[in-house]
């Protein structure tokens, strides 16, 4: 009923050359994907990835959009700036964004909302820090990212939803898969509770940190898992192909 989606976030890496040589790589090894394949590149990257993209089945993705339709915003990129280039994708609250670029529950609300407004799908990133899983905090903290990140929105089949603990980020220490099963199974509970009639059951929720081709077979293989949201082995043809290709 729900069709996986791996999506890789190139972060800041790949010139616009560099992710045009990756996806030219990629293409002919993940042709027979069964699941829906995003890349979410750089902006800058976003016309010639778009160019390199034709003739696939990989769709593309940005990196962050901001909430206003237009305006005195330097630096800023909007939603319809993204849709005009064929983006059909758009990651919004990663932890980094939090962690480093202020980013708060009510922005990722406001850009989420934003995106869905333009006709994006955004990958809203939710998950708890090392600190509040070792202090038994996880489900407090993800009640609270739910409750205010995807208020307002009617139609929440329309989103996806990445679980990214942030302790598994980049770290090499992935989530059990267990682990991630029971968390995603509960945000899925606490989600289908408090936006009753909203379509909870047909929304994605993704794993991300750390999965790589070694451990996707394991949590795609979870009930509750509905794709990944990929980093580091996003980066290399073969590694991600791999990961795409969980199910071969
Ligand atoms: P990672 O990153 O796969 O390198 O851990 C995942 C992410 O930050 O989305």
């Amino acid at each position: 009923m729900r069709k996986p989606i791996i999506a890789g976030n190139w972060k800041m890496n790949n010139t616009a050359s560099e992710g045009v040589e990756l996806v030219n790589a990629l293409k002919p090894l993940v042709k027979d994907a069964k699941c829906e394949v995003v890349v979410c590149v750089p902006f800058i990257d976003i016309p010639a990835v778009k160019k390199a993209l034709r003739g696939s089945k990989i769709k593309l993705g940005a990196q962050n959009v901001h909430f206003a339709e237009k305006g005195a915003y330097t630096g800023e990129i909007s939603a319809n700036m993204l849709k005009e280039y064929g983006v059909q994708y758009v990651i919004i609250g990663h932890s980094e964004r939090r962690q480093y670029f202020g980013e708060t529950d009510e922005t990722v609300n406001k850009r989420t909302l934003a995106a869905l407004a333009a006709g994006l799908t955004p990958i809203v990133c939710i998950g708890e820090s090392l600190e509040e899983r070792e202090g038994g905090l996880t489900e407090k903290v993800l009640s609270a990212q739910i409750e205010k990140d995807f208020a307002g929105i009617e139609d929440l089949s329309k989103i996806v939803v990445a679980y990214e603990p942030i302790w598994a980020i980049g770290t090499g220490r992935t989530a059990t898969d267990e682990q991630a099963n029971e968390t995603i199974g509960f945000i899925r509970k606490r989600m289908k509770k408090v936006y009753a009639g909203k379509n909870v059951g047909r929304m994605r929720i993704q794993y991300g940190g750390s999965m790589n081709p070694k451990n996707c077979k394991g949590l795609m293989a979870q009930p509750e898992i509905d794709g990944g949201l990929i980093g580091g082995a996003s980066l290399k043809a073969p590694d991600f192909a791999a990961v795409v290709n969980y199910d071969k």
